[in-house]
């Protein structure tokens, strides 16, 4: 992998396979269900689910485009597409934030390889719901423990990215995705046979649109940004290795219709769970590590054999999905680096990395000895969380926007996303008038509102 050249994927599909794992990761099956569960169920969804849509989908185009059009890392791409002046930034900018974000998602990455070991030891059976809680919380409040994890987190993340993504992600994702996707179904069967079962579905699909603050909308575009990996780099990199006929807008559609499906049915195996077992659905970070022991032993309580199995194989597959977009979020700063700077990959990568161990550390110290030190109301953690799927994702997905429909050559920009001139032109003239002007819109009404300068 010295020579990180153009067509680092060894198959046609193994590009866009691993533009799916990067969407799906923990932000599907971690973060969309305290998100949720924060801001009030159903009525969140009903956001979540418009910004994919008006937002989402048009910006992951726009980013393949970039990325496929210039061949180029983030940094490079803008420029080589015409930018100037501050332009020029905006590649950097995404590359930065997603560089951010990883500097706290090995920190969650870190608690699903924990719950790997802990089920493969057995650790969590015959447990009572409140064990699970109290496991939990001393678990990320030791001071030792889950740094390890971080160490574990960042070695494994640095060391497919060193070895080479190719082989070992591509193959992988394309056993492991599926199998991840039938144990999700599995197991919202087994949740919604638990009793009380109902009120969870009902949180999440009746929506009570009297619970929607300015808040609730500044979450649900930042969970989109999130979940889709837009705004920061990550598929503009990836598809700057796309074969040339590659439909970016059907990946777009089948890669956030698949990354939804996944949210929305960890919606369904989490919340009618918590419900049953009588934990608040608005529990935050913790909620998915503390109702997913339950639904495992409690619906498989009398076959313990298979509990300890299904938890083992989940925590198993929810670590491999956390890593290929882990490896999505160090892809792009490495790549930047390797590319500007001439260094050698090995090197480039181990720079990206060695201050994402610093900021690892202290996001996971925040969650426990650092609890106290809050700035805004928050601990670090929540802080870097905040910072970057909240303001600094849709930032950069508005400069992408703004670049693609305003900036970007109008010629270049047809024949990327034409699909060899196969879209019909209403669905290019929706496009363009998205990108242009709807989407930036919003994205700017959805900070504006959460301000308070107007109310949505
Ligand atoms: N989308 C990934 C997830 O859902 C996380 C991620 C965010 C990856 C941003 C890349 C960029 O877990």
């Amino acid at each position: 992998m010295e020579n990180i050249g153009r067509g680092n994927f060894g198959s046609k599909i193994g590009a866009v396979l691993a533009a799916a794992g990067s969407a799906i990761g923990l932000g599907n099956v971690w973060r969309f269900p305290y998100e949720t569960g924060a801001n009030g169920g159903a009525a969140f969804l009903v956001l979540y689910l418009a910004c994919v849509i008006i937002i989402g989908i048009p910006l992951m185009v726009a980013e393949f485009a970039v990325g496929r059009r210039s061949r180029a890392n983030n940094f490079r791409a803008f420029p080589l597409l015409g930018a100037t002046g501050l332009w020029k930034y905006v590649g950097f900018l995404c590359v930065l934030t997603g560089w951010l974000i990883l500097c706290y998602y090995v920190v969650v990455q870190g608690w699903t390889i924990e719950y790997v070991i802990s089920s493969g030891a057995n650790g969590l059976a015959n447990k009572t719901p409140d064990d699970y809680t109290a496991d939990f919380s001393s678990f990320i409040s030791n001071p030792v423990k889950p740094l390890i994890y971080v160490f574990l987190s960042i070695g494994i993340t640095l060391g497919v990215v060193l070895m080479g993504v190719q082989k070992g992600i591509e193959r992988a994702s394309k056993v492991m995705m599926p199998m991840l996707f039938i144990f999700i179904l599995v197991l919202v069967g087994c949740s919604l046979s638990l009793p009380g079962a109902m009120k969870g579905v009902e949180f999440l699909l009746n929506p009570d649109f009297s619970k929607v603050t300015a808040s609730t909308y500044l979450a649900a575009m930042g969970q989109a940004f999130f979940s889709l990996s837009i705004g920061m780099g990550c598929l503009c990199t990836y598809a700057s290795y796309f074969p040339k006929e590659a439909n970016l807008f059907g990946n777009a559609f089948n890669i956030a219709g698949i990354d939804t499906l996944i949210a929305i049915l960890s919606g369904l195996i989490i919340f009618p769970a918590a419900y049953s077992v009588g934990i608040e659905p608005g529990a935050g970070p913790s909620l998915v590590f503390i109702t997913l022991p339950n639904v495992f032993y409690q619906a498989f309580g009398s076959i313990p054999w298979l509990a300890y199995m299904f938890s083992l194989m989940f925590y198993l597959l929810l670590a491999m999905a956390a890593l290929t977009s882990a490896i999505s979020l160090l892809e792009p700063a490495t790549l930047l680096i390797h590319e500007e700077t001439h260094l050698r990959r090995r090197w480039s990568a181990l720079l990206a990395t060695a201050p994402v161990l610093l900021f690892g550390v202290a996001c996971s110290l925040s969650m426990g000895i650092w609890d106290e030190y809050k700035l805004f109301g928050m601990n670090l953690f929540d802080l870097f969380d905040f910072t970057t799927a909240k303001i600094m994702l849709p930032l950069g997905g508005l400069f992408t926007a703004l670049f693609v429909g305003w900036k970007m050559d109008k010629k270049a920009l047809l024949s990327e996303i034409s699909n060899q001139r196969t879209l019909p032109q209403w669905l290019i003239r929706i496009y363009y008038s998205l990108i242009k002007v709807i989407l930036p819109l919003a994205i700017i009404a959805i900070f504006l509102n959460e301000l308070g300068v107007f109310s949505l």
